[in-house]
């Protein structure tokens, strides 16, 4: 019932600035009074310094903020080891979805077969190969598995954070080529939106939760707000129409949160200078209110 939360204002793995906002807008919702209703000892531990240095930058990879970023990642690492170190349940709040290798890389070494439930739109499975763009926000579940440039899976000195069977890809929409190939190669657990819609999402939660349950001594729960449909949470840099509807959002966090399996979580790609009134952070604060056991009756 310990909480620490830790802010990461992230903008180097993608181009729109903005979402280094993140952590000030999900904390401005009120994320704290909320926890602290729900009886929780919460902590904030503040923000993470994040700084990117152009002259350390080198021309010869396409993959943007390159150095920057693995060398945040690592300063993430160690400050979730800490949290852990200390018995409370690590909260982030991004920041791009980058912010999820350092996070990974940090909760892994707690566990020997760790489990990651990933709500997106994307598969974020890209590497330097495969990349359309060189954002770094679109590779973060793909080096964690150990597939991309090594300054990335290298994090915490260690490579691979999460077997690929103990991924579940929440809410897709959008798949790069190469993300597809890597999916059916390593035989990625993946519900699209057809799967949500023809399943229903409770169904797709109690499977998700029978795969993962079996097989892992933990899971990190990543939700990258671009999950939900544009509709519901606008304030996010990579919006893909068609998504999860805010009721199946809530509906998949209360059945995570009866099941307790969830050991950490972050909530990530939130943009407030793209938003309608801070409403995407405030989707954020209410899928955290659910995922830690609010209720109506
Ligand atoms: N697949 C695209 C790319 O690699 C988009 C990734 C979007 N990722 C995200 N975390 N919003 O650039
Ligand atoms: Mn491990
Ligand atoms: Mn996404
Ligand atoms: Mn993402």
């Amino acid at each position: 019932k310990k909480i620490s939360i830790l802010g990461v204002p992230m903008d180097l793995g993608q181009t729109r600035r903005g979402v280094d906002m993140g952590p000030s807008a999900i904390r401005y919702a009120g994320v704290l009074n909320r926890l602290e209703k729900l009886d929780y000892d919460v902590e904030d531990i503040g923000d993470i310094a994040v700084k990117v240095d152009n002259h350390e930058e080198e021309n010869h990879t396409v993959l943007k903020n390159l150095k920057a970023i693995a060398k945040i990642s690592e300063e993430i690492a160690l400050s979730i080891q800490n949290i852990i170190e200390n018995k409370r349940f690590p909260l982030l709040f991004g920041g791009d979805h980058s912010i999820a290798i350092g996070t990974i890389a940090g909760i892994s070494k707690y566990y020997k077969n760790l489990g990651v439930i990933w709500f997106d739109a994307h598969g974020d499975l890209n590497t330097e190969e495969t990349s359309p763009s060189g954002n770094i926000h679109g590779m973060p579940l793909a080096a964690s598995m150990g597939f991309g440039h090594p300054l990335l899976t290298g994090i915490g000195g260690y490579s691979p954070k999460v077997n690929p069977e103990n991924v579940v890809i929440i809410g897709a929409r959008d798949l790069d080529k190469g993300e597809r190939e890597l999916i059916k190669s390593k035989n990625i657990k993946v519900f699209t939106m057809h799967e949500i819609d023809r399943l229903g999402m409770t169904r797709v939660m109690e499977e998700s939760i029978d795969l993962l349950k079996k097989k892992t001594d933990g899971v990190h729960l990543s939700v990258d707000l671009d999950a939900l449909d544009p509709h519901d949470a606008p304030g996010v840099g990579t919006p893909v129409l068609g998504g999860i509807s805010y009721r199946e959002s809530h509906l998949a966090m209360e059945m995570l949160e009866e099941t307790k399996l969830i050991t950490s979580a972050e909530f990530v790609e939130v943009n407030p200078i793209l938003d309608e009134r801070n409403k995407t952070a405030e989707v954020a604060v209410a899928l955290m209110g659910s995922l830690f056991g609010e209720k109506l009756l």
